[in-house]
Parts: structure tokens; C-alpha cells; sequence
């Protein structure tokens, strides 16, 4: 399903919500350029895949029960290899469409969809946010952004101005749930390097910004950088609130790592009921639900 003109109860963007201007757009275009070419390289032999094999149970149920379970349009933003996706065609009736920057993510989607009856329920989408603005099934009764996609999109000028322009794509009930990578937990040894770096004046934006962190990983004998802005719930909530949301629900997404809980479905299931009295800062991602204000 895919309209042509402007979506029909579609937001507007006003200039409180849009925060950009031409510098930023450029620098925001080159980041993600560096973001495409590690993903495509990730999701192109496969390796994201066997290290994600399915989606985390329990945040798909958090998805199903926060406005999921009954929507109609879901945009799944940063979708990779879609096993959110392809779960939620699964368990709802739902229209979704899958957004990433990734050629190579959407490949393999679309790979995975062949010989499921879903196909029809799915829009791939990935020329562009301008794209997506325009000609996509908005507006959405919940948009997604799993697994840390909000922590790869650049500064936090960026950030927002994402976190905008997907809100004006958001039903006036709609919903946004997100999860991101928690600063408590993740990666202490580069985020202490780039933090002396920063004291020393030697950080280059965006790693000039707090909890913003590089780093090299070997994926199949190939060295990958990423990229990730890790959070506390307080400036995930803060940013989101600049962005025009008010949070709903704030909750760790899990303690284990997202590789454990998704590769072994007893772990996953332990995991649920370790959880579940957690502190959201001290869980391996927060998960969190937005609504637009
Ligand atoms: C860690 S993966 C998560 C994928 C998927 N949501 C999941 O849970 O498996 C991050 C995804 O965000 C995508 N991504 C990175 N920057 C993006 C951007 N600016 N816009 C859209 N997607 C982006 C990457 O290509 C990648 O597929």
C-alpha cells in the first residue's frame, strides 16, 4: 500500500518541531552515509542476523501491548532485516512499512518475505526521509525505532530533528515506542576514552557530546565502526520532550545482552522475570513509550 500525495490527518512540521538548518542537514547526510556503509556491510553476509536471530520476546509484546496488537499502519524506522517486521505481519493485521538507510537491510527483508503470504502488508522504503515523508501510508498508529536506531543518527541536533519529523507522521492517538542502548551498561571503556578526550579538547563532533561513542567490532574478519549515542532516561526523555512527546511508559528492556535473549529462547524467557523490577537505566536497552503532545 503506498499513497502518492501528502497523507490525509498527516501533522504539519512547524518551526518548534523542526530544528535543522542547511550546516546541519550536511553533516547529518555524511553521518549517515558512514552508518549505511556499516549496516550494509552487517546485514550483507548475514552476520546481523545469526547475532539477532528473532526479536527480543518480550519488547514485541511491549510493542503488541502499547498500541500494536490493533493498529492498522505501523512504520518500522530503522527496520535492518525486519525481524520486528516480520513478526509483527505475523501476529496482527496491520500494514507496515519498513524504513531503513540500508540497502543491504532491506534486501534481506525483502528475501525473508518471499514465500510468506505478507507480502502485500508490507511498503520496503528507503530512498530517504523526504520519501518518507511524502509518499508513505502516514499517518501511523505506532512507529517503531528498535534496537538502538535512535542512537545512531548523529548529535543530538540530529537526534531531535528526527524524533520531529517522524511525529508529524504519527496518528493524533498514535504512539512511539523506542529502545536504546543504556549508557549505564554499555561500552564503559570507550565511553571513559572519549569522555578524556573531550576533557583534553581532542573530541571532533559528535563525539564532542556526552555519552556519544566510536568504536571498531570485527564482523565475519572485517573491521566495522559504529557509531552510538548511549542514554539515560533522562535525556531519552528530555530529547523526545524537545522533539514534541511526552514519555508513557519508561522500563529496562532487558539485564542480558540483546544476542542472549534473542539466541536462546530459555534465556529469553529467564530474562523476562529478571527484568521485570529492573530499574530502566540499568537494563541493557530502555524501552520506552511516547505519544505526541
Ligand atoms: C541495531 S540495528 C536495529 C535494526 C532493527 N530495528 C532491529 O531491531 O533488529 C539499527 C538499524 O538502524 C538503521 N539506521 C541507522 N541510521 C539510520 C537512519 N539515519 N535512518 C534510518 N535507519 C537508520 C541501520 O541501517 C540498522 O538497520
Amino acid at each position: 500500500m503506498r499513497s502518492t500525495g501528502p497523507a490525509h490527518g498527516r501533522r504539519s512540521i512547524t518551526s518548534r518541531h523542526w530544528m535543522g538548518n542547511p550546516g546541519d542537514r550536511m553533516k547529518t547526510d555524511e553521518f549517515a552515509k558512514a552508518m549505511r556503509r556499516t549496516y550494509d556491510l552487517y546485514f550483507l553476509g548475514g552476520d546481523y542476523g545469526r547475532r539477532y536471530p528473532r526479536p527480543n520476546a518480550a519488547t514485541l509484546g511491549f510493542v503488541l501491548a502499547n498500541g500494536g496488537r490493533d493498529a492498522q499502519r505501523i512504520l518500522d524506522f530503522g527496520c535492518g532485516d525486519g525481524r520486528y517486521c516480520l513478526a509483527l505481519l505475523e501476529c496482527t493485521r496491520a500494514h507496515v512499512t519498513a524504513y531503513d538507510i540500508s540497502a543491504s537491510s532491506l534486501i534481506a527483508l525483502n528475501a525473508r518475505l518471499s514465500g510468506t503470504p505478507f507480502r502485500g502488508r508490507v511498503s520496503l522504503a528507503g530512498t530517504g526521509m523526504s520519501q518518507l515523508l511524502h509518499t508513505y501510508a502516514a499517518p501511523y498508529d505506532v512507529v517503531l525505532m528498535l534496537f538502538g536506531v535512535l542512537s545512531l543518527i548523529g548529535d543530538r541536533a540530529a537526534r531531535i530533528d528526527t524524533l520531529s519529523q517522524l511525529r508529524c507522521l504519527i496518528a493524533e492517538d498514535g504512539r512511539l515506542v523506542i529502545t536504546v542502548p543504556s549508557i549505564a551498561r554499555r561500552r564503559p571503556v570507550e565511553l571513559l576514552r572519549h569522555a578524556l578526550a573531550r576533557r583534553l579538547g581532542r573530541a571532533r563532533p559528535p563525539l564532542d557530546e556526552g555519552g556519544n561513542i566510536r568504536f571498531t567490532r570485527e564482523v565475519s574478519g572485517k573491521p566495522l565502526t559504529f557509531f552510538y549515542h548511549l542514554y539515560g532516561v533522562r535525556d531519552l526523555t528530555d530529547e523526545l520532550s524537545q522533539a514534541g512527546y511526552a514519555v508513557q511508559c519508561c522500563e529496562a528492556e532487558s539485564l542480558l545482552p540483546e544476542w542472549c535473549v534473542t539466541q536462546s529462547r530459555v534465556l529469553g524467557w529467564l530474562d523476562r522475570k529478571l527484568s521485570r523490577r529492573l530499574p530502566a537505566v540499568l537494563g541493557y536497552g530502555i524501552r520506552i513509550v511516547a505519544v505526541p503532545v
